[in-house]
């Protein structure tokens, strides 16, 4: 493509704003307004009891059970408090420690401390996912769990981590929260870990605005799951031999239930268009000089939300992020460019009140301090890394002007960028 780049004063590629992404927002139709107004004409709201209850979270646990290959599956009110009952359920609690990626929403790390626990925080592979060689060095007789984050609709390589949980003796958590319908090596997402996490807010695959769930194998965890959701009070069955324990309410509404089975039926029609549209993004940039599309330990379950691609230096990647921004095909850096444990409440290991924190050495027999220096490969990785975010209302002509964009800024890198980035 021909032409002078938009930043010094050429056409831009496209003069009309990309689309927006919230890929479940742009699904909402009639389907879900019907299920909703049908909870709010039986005038119960609420799970498990009501005038007239249709146990719609029920419907839903068991589908998302089932598209995922699990036995258990238990609707709670968003990703954090499925990763707190997720966490409860495995007994994690002061003293212990969870790994967490050092990239991942601060959501993950809040979800720790909420359990009074210890994030501890492993380094990233090429990827951009948690690395099981990098949990492998920081695994201590503390750890509790492994918190792996699927990250941006692409699996993280499980078959290593589940090793290194094995080998130790520690679980896998799963937390699938930006990735619903990706799989790795045939195997969705949430089917590997001992007890996994979705989040359904208005960011995610499919959405109610709010909304998680967990799934499990383990009945066991299962039991405790569903009294973690619901002020630690067992239910049915379960509460003959069961006693109950301290806990808050995460429990999903109906209302919520409702218009997420609907989503879910629409799954695969919004993912392969997804992947179709994001495959013409990705065929554009191959080949180009100073990037690279984002690498993957099994492409073919990318879910395809969110292209992703690694420039070669910082430098470089600010300064396309500012041409492509000008050619009309605005890239982002997801959180920043940093890690996770660069969030000034981790940094500072805020807490809501003055007392004794999880870090208090009357619980907690570890050191564990955050900031620079932490995680290497992710710090030089993150500020290298950006995306699209891709929803149902992005046509193939979109993806086709994101490609020309991307084409025509990096065959014009200035290049001492392209030079400074070869010898680094
Ligand atoms: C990886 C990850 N885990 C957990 C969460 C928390 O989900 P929610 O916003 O539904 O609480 C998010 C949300 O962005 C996330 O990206």
């Amino acid at each position: 493509m021909g032409g002078q780049l938009a930043i010094d004063g050429g056409a831009p590629v496209r003069a009309t704003p990309l689309p927006g992404a919230y890929p479940g927002a742009t699904i909402i139709g009639e389907e879900e307004k019907r299920a909703v107004c049908a909870v709010l004409e039986r005038r119960s709201p609420f799970r498990y009891y009501g005038p007239d209850p249709a146990y719609v979270v029920n419907e839903l646990e068991e589908t998302v059970a089932e598209l995922v290959g699990m036995e258990h599956a238990v609707g709670v009110t968003s990703g954090t408090a499925a990763l707190i009952v997720a966490l409860r359920a495995l007994g994690v609690g002061p003293g212990d420690e969870v790994i967490v990626p050092a990239a991942t929403f601060y959501g993950c790390v809040n979800a720790v401390v909420a359990c009074q626990a210890v994030p501890v925080f492993a380094d990233l592979d090429e990827t951009v996912s948690i690395d099981a060689a990098a949990v492998e060095q920081v695994i201590t007789e503390r750890t509790k769990a492994v918190m792996v984050v699927h990250w941006r609709g692409v699996a993280a390589d499980m078959d290593p981590l589940l090793a290194v949980g094995l080998r130790h003796g520690v679980n896998v958590l799963e937390d699938c929260a930006q990735s619903f319908g990706a799989e790795y090596r045939g195997r969705p997402v949430g089917s590997m870990g001992a007890i996994n996490i979705f989040s359904f807010q208005m960011n995610k695959v499919i959405s109610a605005g709010e909304g998680g769930m967990v799934v499990t194998n383990s009945g066991s965890l299962h039991r405790r799951a569903v009294a973690s959701q619901d002020q630690g009070t067992p239910r049915g069955s379960a509460a003959a031999n069961f006693p109950p324990f301290f806990g808050e309410n995460y429990r999903m509404s109906e209302l919520t239930a409702a218009v997420l089975l609907e989503q879910v039926k629409k799954l695969e029609r919004l993912r392969s268009h997804v992947r179709r549209v994001g495959s013409i993004i990705k065929a554009g940039a191959r080949g180009l000089p100073g990037v690279h599309v984002r690498p993957m330990a099994d492409p073919a379950g990318d879910a395809g939300f969110n292209p992703g691609f690694i420039f070669a230096s910082p430098e470089l990647c600010d300064w396309a992020r500012q041409a492509l921004a000008a050619e009309g095909v605005p890239i982002a850096h997801p959180y920043g460019g940093q890690p996770v444990y660069m969030h000034e409440a981790i940094l500072a290991k805020r807490m809501w009140h003055d007392g004794p924190t999880p870090w208090d050495d009357r619980f907690y027999d570890g050191t564990a301090d955050y900031g620079p220096g932490l995680c290497p490969d992710a710090e030089e990785l993150l500020p290298r890394v950006c995306e699209y975010h891709l929803s149902m209302d992005w046509t193939e002509q979109d993806a086709r002007d994101v490609a020309a964009g991307l084409q025509k800024v990096m065959q014009r890198v200035p290049s001492e960028l392209l030079s400074a980035a070869q010898v680094s």
